[in-house]
């Protein structure tokens, strides 16, 4: 797909400067529209995204990975919890949801549909399809092409959904060519079950081939303070106006390494150092969409709040010093 056929919300131009500026590129928001008043996503630093040029987000999503038991395997001991969560998240302006079939697996998605099903008008999610679940901790790919159909068929009665916002292929199967794999996708996108389609732990070089089959609005893979490893495909979705989904964006289940300069820095904004790697990602480029996940309320709400952390230019570089 061509650049111009996904443009977002912002011109080519100022986009670029935007990217260009690194720690200063932030659009302010004006997404109190999409939701209520009380949003506290509306008067922050959060602006919005359009995924494939027509869906508009709120930068900072939430994952509800970890809403799910132990190793993301089975129901959460506290189920009512979850839901609080859920509900919670959107209550703040959260609009973009990132889950999976793989999660529980299914518990992720049948959770949010208990929790926030009639869905609000703009809430987007984004699940996925093509890892197993053979047990717990345990993650296998499957890219066949009538098992990645019926994954899409089965999420959309989990969501009670009659189309998927954004379906994205959770990684590509070793075993199968990731032509045929999207090919089907691209099938239950044209009957109108799919909206949008997206990739997940991908190179630049297959971004490149999966756009030759399909277009492509979003790349989700692992990327934080300490992992970079995904650079590169980050400066691809950049360039070419793709949302970039960083997964473990404040360090996942280890958490972060806390470190002088970043508690200084937390101490000077009386911020933790979760909120400052959020703040950090969301003024990294302006097609970041963090999706920090956790089960609990008081998290969540810290997280949140990140989306108004201003950091300065020289704060932002010297984070961007801690790649490990
Ligand atoms: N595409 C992929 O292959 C892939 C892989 C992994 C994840 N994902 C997606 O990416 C999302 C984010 O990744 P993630 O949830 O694994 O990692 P993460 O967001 O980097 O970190 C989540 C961990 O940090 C804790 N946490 C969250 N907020 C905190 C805070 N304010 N203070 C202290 N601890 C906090 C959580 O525990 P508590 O529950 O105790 O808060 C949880 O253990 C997932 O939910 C999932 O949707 C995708």
């Amino acid at each position: 797909m061509e650049a111009s056929q996904q443009k977002g919300t912002i011109d080519r131009r100022t986009f670029v400067k935007l990217s260009l500026a690194g720690g200063a590129g932030l659009l302010t928001a004006g997404s109190g529209a999409l939701f209520g008043a009380e949003s506290s996503l509306s008067t922050s630093m959060n602006s919005i995204f359009k995924l494939g040029g027509d869906l508009p987000v709120n930068r900072l999503g939430f994952g509800a990975m970890r809403l799910t038991g132990e190793n993301i395997w089975g129901w959460p001991p506290d189920r009512a919890n979850a839901l609080k969560v859920l509900r919670r998240a959107v209550e703040l302006g959260v609009n973009l949801i990132d889950t999976a079939d793989a999660y529980g697996p299914e518990v992720s998605e049948l959770l949010i549909a208990e929790a926030l099903h009639p869905y609000p008008a703009g809430l987007v999610i984004a699940t996925k399809g093509g890892l197993t679940r053979p047990g717990p901790g345990e993650w296998e790919p499957n890219g066949r092409p009538d098992y990645l159909k019926g994954c899409v068929e089965k999420s959309l009665k989990r969501l009670r959904l009659e189309r998927i916002d954004l379906y994205q292929l959770h990684t590509v199967d070793p075993k199968v060519p990731m032509e045929e794999s999207l090919g089907a996708l691209k099938e239950m996108q044209a009957a109108g079950k799919i909206r949008h389609v997206g990739l997940s732990n991908v190179s630049p070089e297959k971004i490149v081939r999966a756009r030759k089959v399909l277009p492509i609005v979003s790349v989700q893979n692992r990327y934080n303070i300490g992992d970079r490893k995904s650079e590169k495909a980050l400066i691809y979705c950049e360039k070419e106006e793709l949302g970039f989904m960083p997964w473990f964006p404040i360090g996942g289940g280890g958490g972060l390494k806390s470190g002088a300069a970043l508690d200084a820095i937390a101490k000077t904004h009386s911020a933790s150092v979760y909120q400052l790697a959020i703040a950090w990602l969301l003024q990294r480029s302006p097609v970041m969409l963090p999706i920090p996940g956790t089960s609990k309320i008081v998290h969540l709400e810290e997280n949140v709040a990140a989306a108004k952390l201003k950091l300065t230019p020289e704060e932002w570089k010297t984070i961007d010093g801690l790649a490990g």
